[in-house]
């Protein structure tokens, strides 16, 4: 990330800053990795330690499905409606390990009547339907359809919705999510053969700055529960902050595809990064071009990574089953491939219009509870019999 600042700041760090009546504004330090990652410094009026009372802890979190064996899997969430109430009711984690998970959350309610803060992990929001912004300490960060939205842990936000088709998918990150580490220079700056820069990142806008008071729930997400903390004053209570941690969006739509002669591997696709795991984007694109080409993808071992794709856009549904809002997971240990009479349908095809998201772990995921119900039952054995048609999914 790059260095933002937004409202006001003194000259100097760690300095007198007095607010009109003479006190002085309370200084925060966020930083990440201890005092050696990326960190920002905010101001507020009032001391960001004192809380009102604190609430009982409420257990929240996913539960891993048992004994479901290893299998190619699809599931189909292209049906689901509303998944819940709130913005965290909502969450169904459909796929997870110790490193990350992916759920799929369409609330009801459009606004949140609190704040959240998650203290353990970083979250991703990949907005597939809908548009919105997060009012967050650091500002508004506005949001429409095809942005990833990426939050740093502690940041403390709330979300609003606007009316209108909504769909998210949430991946939480138990470390940092940045950028891909090959695609910058020792300083941190995004090289030329990035598929994007800086320019593409969108940092938060328009400070909010709320001076009243009240009562504020915060609901705080940690070890498997969330921690309700209360204050007596609003949370947003910043006149300025600066630093290289913010919350942001990234447009999947800027993310300009590297294409070759022949199939160009899966890290061309490649948008951010954790420990243990990648996140990818597939974008329209032009094919292949070598004379002999083969568009589609080749059948594919991975002996150490299991492989999740979200089909957001895109002509998959030629692919049997998949729709948009599938989700396929190929586990490590079983060689996965296009669906046969697929990759001679593909042959002279010139472009994709196809759009995913692809989540690489590398260990091994595992299903919730929540995905039992949009296990694709067939899935395993779709490769028995010809496809009905050219599956436009490249990813090997
Ligand atoms: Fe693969």
């Amino acid at each position: 990330m790059f260095y933002h600042h937004l409202g006001k700041i003194p000259p100097k760090r760690h300095i007198q800053f007095k607010q009109p009546d003479g006190s002085l504004y309370k200084e925060e330090v966020v930083s990440s990795e201890g005092f050696s990652g990326i960190y920002s410094i905010l101001y507020h009026i009032n001391p960001p330690t004192r809380i009102k009372s604190l609430g009982q802890p409420v257990p929240f979190g996913p539960k891993i499905l048992e004994n479901y064996g290893l299998r190619q899997t699809h599931l189909n969430t292209a049906k689901v409606g509303v998944t819940g109430e709130d913005f965290l009711s909502a969450r169904k984690v459909l796929l997870m390990n110790n490193d990350c998970s992916m759920a799929i959350c369409t609330p009801r309610q459009r606004k949140m009547d609190y704040f959240y803060k998650n203290a353990e992990g970083d979250e991703v929001l990949f907005i597939h339907d809908g548009s919105g912004k997060v009012i967050s300490q650091f500002g508004v960060v506005e949001f429409r359809q095809g942005d990833y939205v990426v939050i740093p842990r502690t940041v403390i936000y709330k979300i609003e919705f606007n009316e209108g088709p909504l769909r998210v998918l949430v991946i939480e990150s138990a470390s940092p999510v940045e950028t891909v580490k090959r695609y910058r220079n020792r300083l941190g700056q995004l090289l030329e053969h990035s598929p994007y820069c800086e320019r593409d990142i969108r940092p938060p806008q328009e400070l909010v700055t709320d001076t009243s008071r009240g009562e504020f729930l915060v609901k705080i997400k940690k070890q498997g529960h969330l921690h309700q903390y209360v204050y007596d004053y609003s949370p947003l209570d910043i006149v300025g902050w600066d630093g290289f941690l913010w919350p942001y969006a990234f447009s999947i739509h800027e993310f300009e595809p590297i294409t070759g002669r022949i199939h160009q591997p899966p890290p061309v696709h490649q948008t951010f990064e954790g420990h243990n795991y990648v996140i990818c984007s597939f974008v329209p694109r032009l094919f292949d071009y070598h004379p002999l080409a083969i568009p589609a993808p080749y059948n594919h071992s991975n002996i150490d990574s299991d492989e999740v794709l979200y089909y957001a856009e895109g002509n998959f549904m030629s692919r049997r089953g998949i729709e948009r809002g599938s989700f396929t997971l190929h586990p490590g240990g079983l060689p996965h491939g296009p669906h046969p009479g697929t990759v001679e349908k593909s042959i002279g095809a010139k472009e994709t219009r196809e759009l995913a998201v692809m989540l690489d772990t590398f260990k091994p995921l595992f299903l919730t509870t929540d995905a039992k119900e949009f296990v694709d039952s067939n899935y395993p054995m779709s490769w028995t019999d010809a496809a009905d048609g050219f599956n436009e999914i490249n990813s090997p």
